[in-house]
Parts: structure tokens; C-alpha cells; sequence
């Protein structure tokens, strides 16, 4: 299916060289009205704040560790400038895979691959619908999801991303995801992918409900179907209330069930505050699959980087061995990860003092960089605009209903008046 915004850039394109030799993806393909471009208005528009920013920052400047600013001027020209290998530098995944495994401490003895390293987690995911996503393939994800998720699977794979009910009153709708799954696993096969802390909801499910999600995927496992489950970590660690589940899904999945395939997306991106660098990593993990298929499949994925990005940064790379390397790096991330909590705890107390509004109700929420409002009886673009232009406060409408904020781009300082102010705006639509 044609995107309406595709369709308008293929007229604009017709009767032109370029234009009568697109491909089909070339024709499916479009830039979204979606947070990149929202964004950008808000750079312009968002003079008192600007909520919109998938980045930690701080006085208007993003955030950095002092472990990865030193190293810049450091690296020798080998670390500057070499090709890296194409699954990346070595000494990179294996610090990588030991940082897994002290962050998820019950993947110790358990077996699963070596990370490789692609240029992002857009990238990764984007990787891995290459390498498991044919066309009209079904790739399930949350009601609301990063926005991206759509335009990698369906525009650029062809494939169909169906999204199932992320809330119900209280948390992660188990019922849900319960339904969305059986579906898949009547046709035989289920593949999902999950993120958490979530983007555009901040939520990440209670130990409970991360119980109760592999308890669903081992069921239909158990009655034959194949499952792979993609988990985005791209914001792992930044929980900020003691009943989240601490571990990735990852973890539990990767030695759960012989027909059970788990995939790790994570990376510095966001939870080492390096959103440039460009550096992510894949790793498998799955109950039965042996050295020589990590292998097999690590091989497959060299295919698509190659034939893509060839590889990945290198002094990105260098520069966070160096910053790993850095006895000092784990107190530096306390401090920026201390900082968002404090953000967080704000906005809580402000949401929960408010928990009856009738104009605004807020999804659950409890980790990562934002949280959302479902907007009652009037639209998110609405609101967002009337944020915008009155205000100067950008926002993102996720969809007609949702509006998201990310509290890791507002200073604490601010967070009372434009949360003072979202209300407000609000109540006048309303
Ligand atoms: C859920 C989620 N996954 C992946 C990414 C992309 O990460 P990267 O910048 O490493 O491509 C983002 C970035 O916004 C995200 O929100």
C-alpha cells in the first residue's frame, strides 16, 4: 500500500526521469509528519521549552559523559579513521556482551550470541526486517509505538506492522497482546517486536506482567507455533519505581522455549547518552541454537551491513571502548540517570496531583525519557499547534488522541510551568 505522503512525492515526481524509474520501494517510500518534522517546527516555534527531543538535555545543550567528551582528542589514527570490521570492533562486543550480562545478571550462564555492531538501533531493526520480515509478513508491536516502526516495516519491507492495545486501566493489557499473539500463532508463526521503556508511553511492565507476557509466548510455543520476539532496549536501565521488571525481556526469553527466538536490540545510543554515535548492536538468543548457529545467523546480518553501511563508525566505536573502559563512567551515568529521575518524580507528582481531569489523562507511565496524554474530546494536533504557537512549548502528537512529552528535554526548572501550561491548554480545547 501507497502512503498518501508517498503518493503526493510520486505526483510530484511524474513526467520526470527520476519518477518513471523509481522502484517499488522507491515509491513506497516518504518522510513522515511525524516527530522528525514536528520537531523541527518546535526548534523554531519552542521558545520557553522544547518537549519534543528523544535526547537527555540540559540547558538547551544535550547531555554528555565526561568518560566519552575526553577521549575525542585521544584516539590514535587507527581508531580515528580505519575501517572497522564489519561486524564491528571486537573488543567493543565483547565489553558490550559483558555489560549485558552485568545489567541482566541471570544471562550469566546462559548462552546467547556475541553482539555485532550496526549503525543504530534504527538501523538493527531495520536489519533484522531484512533478514525475517518477507513482504505481507505480520510484525506485531504496541498501540501507541515509536512512530519509525511503521516506516521501516511497512513503507520500506513491504510487511504489515499490527498493533495491538498497549493499556488497559492499570498497566500492559495482557489481554491484548494474549489475543494478538493466538492470532499470529494460528498462521504458525509470531513475530513481535516489544520496547521498553517504551517510546512514546515511558512504561516498562511490572515484574508480574513481564511474567505474564513469556508465560503467553511459551503457551503458543508449547502448541507448536514458531516465536520471535524482537526486544528494543533502547532505553534500557532508566526505571524509576521498584516494582519494573529490572531485567529485558531478553533475558527471560533467551533460554525459554526450543521454539522461542529472542533478539536484543539495544546500544549507547541513549542509555550511555551518545544518540550521534551511530552505534548499536544485535544479539540472538535462543533455548537450543548452538556456537554454529550464532555463527550462521551473525554471518547473515554481515550480508545486510555489507551490503548497506558496509560498517559501522569506527571512532565512535573507539571512543566508547575508551569510555568503557573508565572506571569513572558507571558514577557519571548515576548522576545523568539521577537527573532524569528527578524529572520524572516531578512530572509524576504534578500528573498524579491531576488524576481526574476530565481534558487530559495520562497512559501509564514509569521509566525512560516520556510519558503521553490521551487528549479527551479534542485532537493532539490540536493541542500540540495551540502549545506551539500560543505557548511556545513543543510537544508531539503521536497520533490524533496522543500527546507526548519528553521530560528528559525539559530542565527541571521548567517542568511546572509547561506542565502548568499543558493543562491549561488543555481545558481551553476541551
Ligand atoms: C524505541 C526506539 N527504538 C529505537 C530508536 C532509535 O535509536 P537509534 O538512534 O540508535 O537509531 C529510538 C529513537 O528514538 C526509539 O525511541
Amino acid at each position: 500500500m501507497i502512503n498518501p505522503l508517498a503518493q503526493d512525492l510520486n505526483d510530484s515526481l511524474r513526467g520526470t526521469v527520476p519518477g518513471e524509474m523509481l522502484s517499488d520501494l522507491g515509491m513506497r517510500l516518504f518522510f513522515p509528519k511525524g516527530i522528525i518534522a514536528q520537531g523541527a517546527e518546535a526548534k523554531k516555534l519552542g521558545k520557553t521549552a522544547n518537549a519534543t527531543i528523544g535526547m537527555a538535555v540540559e540547558n538547551k545543550t544535550p547531555i554528555i559523559l565526561s568518560s566519552v567528551k575526553n577521549e575525542f582528542t585521544n584516539l590514535t589514527s587507527a581508531e580515528a579513521v580505519a575501517y572497522a570490521p564489519t561486524a564491528g570492533n571486537l573488543e567493543y562486543r565483547t565489553i558490550w556482551k559483558e555489560q549485558i550480562i552485568a545489567k541482566n545478571p541471570s544471562l550469566k550462564d546462559k548462552s546467547f550470541s556475541l553482539p555485532a555492531v550496526v549503525p543504530g538501533l534504527t538501523a538493527g531493526i531495520s536489519y533484522l526486517c531484512d533478514l525475517f520480515l518477507k513482504e505481507g509478513d505480520v510484525l506485531l508491536a504496541a498501540n501507541p509505538s515509536w512512530d519509525n516502526y511503521s516506516l521501516i516495516v511497512e513503507a520500506r519491507r513491504n510487511a504489515s506492522l499490527k498493533q495491538f492495545t498497549l493499556f488497559n486501566d492499570t498497566g500492559f493489557n495482557l489481554d491484548a497482546f494474549e489475543k494478538a499473539v493466538k492470532e499470529q500463532a494460528a498462521t504458525g508463526k509470531v513475530r513481535i517486536l516489544l520496547n521498553f521503556p517504551q517510546n512514546p508511553s515511558g512504561y516498562t511492565p511490572t515484574k508480574d506482567e513481564q511474567a505474564a507476557i513469556c508465560k503467553i509466548l511459551c503457551a503458543v510455543a508449547d502448541k507448536g507455533a514458531s516465536v520471535m520476539v524482537w526486544c528494543d532496549d533502547a532505553y534500557f536501565g532508566l526505571n524509576y519505581e521498584d516494582n519494573i521488571a529490572p531485567e529485558s525481556l531478553f533475558a527471560l526469553l533467551c533460554d525459554a522455549h526450543e521454539k522461542i527466538f529472542a533478539i536484543k536490540i539495544d546500544g549507547p545510543t541513549k542509555e550511555d547518552f551518545a544518540w550521534g554515535f551511530r552505534t548499536g548492536f544485535l544479539t540472538f538468543g535462543g533455548k537450543g541454537l548452538t556456537e554454529q548457529h550464532y555463527e550462521a545467523l551473525g554471518k547473515k546480518l554481515m550480508g545486510t551491513i555489507r551490503s548497506s553501511v558496509s560498517c559501522c563508525s569506527t571512532p565512535a566505536q573507539s571512543i566508547m571502548i575508551r569510555a568503557m573502559k573508565n572506571p569513572e563512567i558507571e558514577a557519571e551515568k548515576l548522576e545523568f540517570r539521577n537527573s532524569l529521575e528527578a524529572r520524572y518524580k516531578k512530572v509524576r507528582a504534578f500528573v498524579d496531583a491531576r488524576k481526574n481531569n476530565k481534558a487530559l489523562t495520562a497512559l501509564p507511565f514509569n521509566s525512560g525519557y516520556f510519558m503521553c496524554f490521551r487528549c479527551n474530546g479534542f485532537s493532539s494536533e490540536d493541542l500540540r499547534q495551540k502549545l506551539l504557537n500560543e505557548y511556545g512549548i513543543g510537544t508531539i502528537a503521536i497520533d490524533n488522541a496522543h500527546l507526548r512529552v519528553a521530560f528528559s528535554s525539559l530542565d527541571e526548572s521548567l517542568i511546572e510551568q509547561v506542565y502548568s501550561t499543558i493543562y491549561k491548554a488543555a481545558e481551553e480545547l476541551a
